[in-house]
């Protein structure tokens, strides 16, 4: 089934975030270690920002590495960070020309030096494109983000109380940004993972049991046709919608 079709353009999301889960159980399903399956995640990653841009998405975040993630063994922690920073020197080139600008949100500083490096160089190379906004979470985990926010308003000269939601989210990382619409999360899992706990409070979540590795173009289709189809009410009841 073509999915595309059935897309309503006027009610594209404008930010899709996806917490890509799954890599490691579909390696070991076909016997291999867990890396094999991240690798192979990264063209999951490509069909994504393919789709999106096919459907005007203008931010995709992706959840790439959490500040959690530096519990996996020494191995997988490493391999990661290896493709991370093969991927982005890989791709960077296709990207730029497609109109893609990379950003990163996250503890940057506490990634290794080749990564930092790798995604200075991508930030900077893409930073007048406009087409897709391509926003990786790394070292990133939302209590993190909020308890950082918090910390550096109140060390702000500017500091008034009380303090107010839109002063909080002038610290938050994600600053700019508009809140995802659309929360996206593979391989079954049906939780949030630390992941925008703040930006997330009316994302509607589309949770499916395809794993990151075999997500593709019509999986995101998917997933943005389940969110044309629910009814975004804000607290307000449907009538007053109309
Ligand atoms: C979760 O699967 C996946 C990750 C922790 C890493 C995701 C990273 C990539 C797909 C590569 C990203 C590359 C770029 C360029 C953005 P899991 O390992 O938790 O899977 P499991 O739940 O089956 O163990």
């Amino acid at each position: 089934m073509d999915y595309l079709l059935k897309i309503d353009r006027n009610k594209t999301p404008k930010h899709v975030a996806i917490i890509m889960d799954g890599n490691g159980r579909w390696a070991q399903k076909q016997g291999h270690d867990r890396l094999y399956g991240h690798n192979f995640g990264v063209e999951s990653v490509r069909e994504s920002l393919k789709a999106a841009k096919e459907i005007g998405v203008q931010y995709l975040t992706l959840y790439a590495f959490s500040t959690e993630n530096w519990n996996r063994p020494k191995d997988e922690v490493d391999g990661l960070m290896n493709l991370l920073v093969t991927s982005l020197a890989n791709e960077i080139k296709e990207l730029s020309e497609g109109g893609v600008r990379i950003s990163a949100i996250g503890d940057l500083k506490g990634l290794p030096e080749a990564c930092q490096n790798e995604l200075i160089q991508a930030m900077n190379a893409t930073n007048d494109n406009k087409e897709i906004h391509l926003n990786l979470a790394l070292n990133y985990s939302a209590k993190w983000e909020i308890t950082r926010a918090v910390n550096q308003l109140m060390a702000s000269e500017n500091l008034k109380l009380p303090v107010t939601s839109e002063n909080i989210e002038k610290y938050l990382t994600t600053q700019g940004i508009p809140d995802p619409e659309l929360l996206i999360r593979t391989s079954g899992e049906h939780r949030v993972s630390n992941f925008l706990l703040w930006q997330i409070a009316y994302t509607e979540f589309h949770f499916t049991d395809v794993l990151w590795p075999d997500f593709k173009r019509e999986d995101f289709f998917k997933a943005v046709l389940d969110y044309q189809s629910r009814e975004r009410r804000f607290g307000m009841l449907s009538e007053q919608l109309i």
